[in-house]
């Protein structure tokens, strides 16, 4: 039996009551514990599968159908799937803090769920799909025409609306990333592994701007040598006490 009992450092929760503005980055561990799988880990999606095969455009082009299908499939996993502790806690600080910005590599739409309202999706959305050729965008369900992927009124084929490698992220949403980072007086990075650009670099400009750094993840990523405070453990634990501790 774990006879640790968690509990927050009393110099990091005066910190974090006295801050009026913050954010936070999210990523993949954060909706592990809804049972959705990470990238990187020993189970995650990048073991198994090729990134550059299934989540870039090359991929795309050369196997449509393929990418089509892998998307499917993780949608399917997803359908299922609902907000835990974590994504919850998250939610109550945007009640708490007068200024709170999440800013999720997350594309699973469980933030939204949870309650959250400002939210930043870095990555794009799982939950709606767009043209490849003309933009239009289209909701996560598109009548099944026989055809994988559909296709847009355009001829253009449908994919998901999500950001591929080796594509660049919407320039007005990583516009205000910035914007909430660099003015945040407290910055949570919780459940990611803080080694894809530019997320990754939202955390150090908070703290190169004065910003109170606090990492919460399984173990220690390159980013926690610049953390205030690593809290090393699962996000729905760490992120409940401090939901504690502010309401
Ligand atoms: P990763 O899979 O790279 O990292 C997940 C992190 O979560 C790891 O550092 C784990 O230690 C940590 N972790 C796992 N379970 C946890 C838990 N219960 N509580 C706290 N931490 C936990 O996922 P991301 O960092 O989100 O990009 O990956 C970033 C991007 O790489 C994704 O958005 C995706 C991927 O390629 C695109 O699709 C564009």
């Amino acid at each position: 039996m774990d006879m640790l009992v968690k509990s927050l450092p009393a110099e990091l929760v005066v910190r974090l009551k006295s801050a009026r503005r913050a954010a936070a980055l999210t990523g993949a561990g954060v909706s592990a514990e809804s049972g959705l799988p990470t990238f990187r880990g020993d189970e995650g999606l990048w073991k198994k599968y090729k990134a550059e095969d299934l989540a870039s455009v090359d991929g795309f082009l050369q196997k449509p159908d393929i990418v089509w299908e892998w998307y499917e499939y993780r949608r399917s996993i997803y359908a299922n799937a609902q907000p835990n502790l974590g994504h919850r806690a998250l939610a109550e600080l945007e009640k708490f803090y007068p200024e709170f910005t999440l800013v999720t590599q997350n594309t699973d739409g469980l933030h939204f769920a949870a309650g959250s309202e400002n939210i930043l999706e870095l990555h794009g959305s799982l939950r709606r799909n767009r043209c490849h050729s003309c933009g239009q965008l289209y909701p996560e369900k598109v009548p099944d025409e026989g055809r994988k992927p559909p296709r847009c009124g355009c001829g253009g084929m449908l994919r998901p609306d999500v950001v591929w490698f080796g594509e660049p992220l919407a320039p007005s949403i990583l516009d205000a990333a910035w914007r909430a980072a660099s003015q945040a007086e407290v910055f949570f990075s919780v459940g990611t592994s803080a080694l894809v650009q530019p997320a990754a670099s939202l955390p150090l400009a908070a703290k190169r701007n004065g910003a109170l750094l606090v990492e919460i993840n399984l173990e220690p990523t390159p980013l926690s040598f610049a953390a205030d405070f690593f809290l090393e453990g699962k996000a729905s634990e760490w992120l409940g006490l401090i939901k504690e501790e502010l309401q």
